[in-house]
C-alpha cells in the first residue's frame, strides 16, 4: 500500500485513519478562500472519533477574532451554538477529550489572549503548565479556563508583544512548552500558526487554500496533498504564502506527500454504527492483513530466530495481542518471550538485555505508552519491530522493521478488525519461523468463512445480550492461548457496554474469584475442543454448582451451558481469531441494550497520546 518513491509518498487513505488510537483532542486549521466556519466544522465531524466531549470554532474577518464552542458532540453543538455562521474565510477548530480541566465550556478550545487578538487550539499536554501559568499570572495574565493548553494563548500574547515579530513569538513560545504537543493559532492580522512536538500535524494543500490539522482526515475531503510536519517544526501561513521554520527559526523544507483516498472506508455505509461495520468487515481483513508484505514477514522472522531475547509490547487491546503471540511463539516456534504492557515496561525497559528485539503493536502507531518504550529502548540499542495500521506513524518511522495491518480505518473507538488483522500478521511470523508449522496461507479460506459463519450469528448474539443486560457483573474464563482472549473479551464488555467484566485464567477460580460467584452472576467460558477442553469444562460444572448463568464458547456445545456459541471447527490454533469475534458482538449489542453509542464510549478516545 505504501510505496516510498523520492519525496513522494502514495498512501491508502486508509492508512492514516487513525484509530489513531485515543487521539486525544482534534485540530484543524483552514486559510482560503471559501468560509472557514462551515467547512472546519465538516472537518471536525471526519476527526471526532479522536474525542468528543467538546467543540469550538475560532476565525478571523475584518481584524477580529470571533470564537463559539461548547460542550457536546459537533453537530449538536453547532445546532445550537450555529458554529457555521461565524464570518471570515481564516479559522481553527478542535474537538476535545478532557485531559486538564472538566468537561465545560469555558475549557473547550479555541483559548484566546487577553487583548482576544490570538485564538489557540491544542492537542496533547503541556506538562510545564503550571510553572508557566504562575508566571504569565504575575505579569498580569487573566486566564478563563483550567486547561494547560491556555497557557499557549497568553505565551504568544507576551512573546509578540516582546519581541514585536510573529514569527519569533511562535518559536519563543513554541520553545516553552515542554510535553508533547501540536497547536494551531490564528491571530488577528490573519495569520495562522501551527507548531509540532512529539504530535502529529499535519498541513493540507488544496487549490483553494491551506489546511493544518491533527490528522490527515480532518481535510481529505479537500485534497489530497500533504505535507507530514517534522518534530519542531512550525509552519505559518501569512498573506497567500506558507513559511516553514524550525523552533529555533531556520527554514526548513519537507516533501509533499499525495494521499490516494479510499472514502468508502471512512463512511458507516448501510450500517447503523462504525463498530458493526468494523466487525463484519473482518470477513475481509482476516485474509487482506499480510497480503504484499510477505518479504518483511520473513524478516522479522529471522530477526526473531537469532534474537537472544525478545518482548512484545502494546496497550489495551494490542497488549492482548501479544499476550496471544508469546504464547504462539513459544508452543509453534519454539522461542521464548516475554509481554508486557507498555504503561508498565517503561519503568523496566532501562534494564532489559541490550540485543532484545522489542515488538511493539499498535494500531494507530500513536499511543504514548508505546513510544515512551520504543524511545527508551532504541537508545539502548534494541531493534524495533512494529505491526501497525498507519503506516506514517511515530511507531512506524521509529521502527526498524515495521508491518502494516492493512485493516482499513478503525473508526470506532473500541479496536475490532485492528485485534484480528494484527493477530494474523503475528500468525504469519511465527509460521514463517517455524517452517509452515501453522499453515496459515492454506487455511484462510477456511479461516474466512469460519468468521463469515459467527458474524451472521447476529441473532443469537442479540438475544443473548437481551438475556444479560441487567447482570452486574461479566466473568470471562479461559485458559492457555484463550486466556488473552478471555482478557480482550472483558475489554470489550466493559467499554462498549459500561457493565463490569473481568477476565480470569480459569484455573485461578478457586484461588479467589469463585468467591464473587452466585446466581447474580454471569460467566462466558472458552471452552474449544483443545487441551484446555476437560479442566475448563470442570471449571464451568464447579460454577453451575454455584447457580451462576453460564455461556459457553467452543466446538461441543454441553448441558452445563445455558447458551452456547458454537465456534466453527479448525485447526485448533487459530481458535483465538474466532473467539475473540462473539465477545466483539455481545458487546455492541449489549451497549445498544444499555442505549450507550457503542462507537464513542465515554470517556475514552481513539488515540490515546497522553501517558
Ligand atoms: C480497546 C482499545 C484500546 C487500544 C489501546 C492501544 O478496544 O481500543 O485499548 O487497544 O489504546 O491502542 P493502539 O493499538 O492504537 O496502540
Amino acid at each position: 500500500m505504501c510505496q516510498y518513491n523520492g519525496h513522494f509518498v502514495y498512501l491508502a487513505i486508509f492508512n492514516y485513519v487513525i484509530k489513531i488510537t485515543m487521539r486525544v483532542c482534534s485540530i484543524i486549521g483552514y486559510k482560503g478562500e471559501s468560509l472557514a466556519a462551515p467547512l472546519l466544522v465538516t472537518c471536525l465531524q471526519k476527526m471526532e472519533y479522536r474525542g468528543y466531549d467538546s467543540v469550538g470554532i475560532g476565525t478571523i474577518n475584518d481584524g477580529k477574532v470571533s470564537v463559539r464552542k461548547g460542550v457536546g458532540r459537533v453537530e449538536d453543538v453547532d445546532s445550537t451554538l450555529l458554529l457555521r455562521i461565524l464570518p471570515g474565510r481564516i479559522g481553527i477548530g478542535h474537538t476535545r477529550w478532557a485531559t486538564h480541566g472538566r468537561v465545560t465550556e469555558a475549557n473547550a478550545h479555541p483559548h484566546t489572549s487577553c487583548n482576544g487578538e490570538i485564538a489557540v487550539v491544542h492537542n496533547g499536554i503541556i506538562q510545564n503548565y503550571s510553572q508557566l501559568k504562575s508566571q504569565l499570572l504575575m505579569k498580569g495574565h487573566v486566564f478563563k479556563s483550567e486547561t494547560d493548553s491556555e497557557v499557549i494563548a497568553h505565551l504568544l500574547e507576551d512573546d509578540y508583544k516582546e519581541t514585536g515579530d510573529l514569527r519569533g513569538a511562535i518559536s519563543n513560545t513554541s520553545k516553552k512548552l515542554a510535553g508533547a504537543f501540536s497547536f494551531i493559532a490564528a491571530f488577528s492580522d490573519g495569520t495562522i500558526a501551527g507548531a509540532r512536538f512529539d504530535e502529529p500535524l499535519i498541513v493540507g494543500i488544496s487549490k483553494d487554500g491551506y489546511y493544518i490539522s491533527s490528522d490527515v482526515v480532518g481535510f481529505l475531503n479537500y485534497t489530497d496533498r500533504a505535507i507530514f510536519l517534522d518534530n519542531r517544526d512550525i509552519v505559518i501561513l501569512k498573506g497567500s504564502g506558507m513559511e516553514m521554520i524550525t523552533f529555533d527559526g531556520a527554514p526548513v523544507v519537507r516533501p509533499v506527500t499525495q494521499v490516494a483516498w479510499e472514502f468508502g472506508g471512512i463512511d458507516k455505509g448501510t450500517y447503523a454504527h462504525f463498530t458493526i461495520k468494523e466487525i463484519n468487515e473482518q470477513v475481509e481483513t482476516i485474509v487482506k492483513s499480510g497480503r504484499g508484505q510477505e518479504s518483511k514477514i520473513e524478516e522479522v522472522s529471522e530477526m526473531l530466530k537469532l534474537a537472544p531475547f525478545i518482548y512484545f509490547t502494546g496497550s489495551g487491546t494490542s497488549y492482548h495481542c501479544a499476550l496471544v503471540a508469546k504464547n504462539l511463539l513459544a508452543k509453534y516456534g519454539k522461542r521464548k518471550s516475554d509481554a508486557i504492557v507498555s504503561s508498565e515496561f517503561q519503568y523496566l525497559v532501562n534494564d532489559i538485555e541490550r540485543d532484545s528485539v522489542i515488538v511493539a503493536i499498535s494500531q494507530s502507531g500513536e499511543t504514548a505508552d508505546v513510544l515512551e518504550v520504543i524511545k527508551k529502548a532504541k537508545t539502548l540499542g534494541s531493534k524495533i519491530i512494529s505491526i501497525v495500521n498507519v503506516p506514517t506513524s511515530s511507531l512506524a518511522r521509529l521502527s526498524d522493521v515495521s508491518i502494516h495491518m492493512n485493516c482499513g480505518p478503525e473508526i470506532g473507538v473500541a479496536a475490532t478488525k485492528s485485534f484480528t488483522s494484527q493477530l494474523t500478521i503475528l500468525y504469519a511470523i511465527v509460521d514463517s519461523l517455524s517452517g509452515g508449522v501453522i499453515g496459515l496461507e492454506d487455511q484462510k479460506y477456511k479461516l474466512q468463512n469460519a468468521v463469515k459463519e459467527l458474524v451472521e450469528r447476529q441473532r443469537l448474539i442479540e438475544q443473548i445480550a437481551e438475556e444479560i443486560k441487567d447482570v452486574k457483573d461479566i466473568y470471562v474464563l479461559g485458559r492457555s492461548i484463550h486466556y488473552p482472549i478471555a482478557l480482550e473479551g472483558a475489554l470489550k464488555i466493559k467499554e462498549l457496554s459500561y457493565v463490569h467484566a473481568e477476565g480470569i485464567p480459569a484455573g485461578e477460580l478457586k484461588h479467589g474469584p469463585l468467591a464473587l460467584i452466585d446466581r447474580n452472576s454471569c460467566i462466558l467460558v472458552l471452552n474449544p475442543n483443545d487441551s484446555t477442553f476437560d479442566d475448563v469444562k470442570a471449571n464451568a460444572h464447579e460454577i453451575k454448582a454455584r447457580g451462576a448463568s453460564l455461556i459457553g464458547i467452543g466446538n461441543s456445545p454441553s448441558d452445563v451451558y445455558d447458551r452456547f456459541i458454537t465456534i466453527p471447527e479448525m485447526d485448533e490454533v487459530f481458535y483465538p481469531l474466532l473467539e475473540v469475534i462473539p465477545f466483539q458482538m455481545i458487546a455492541y449489542y449489549l451497549a445498544l441494550e444499555k442505549d450507550a453509542n457503542p462507537d464513542y464510549p465515554r470517556n475514552l478516545a481513539k488515540s490515546v497520546t497522553v501517558k
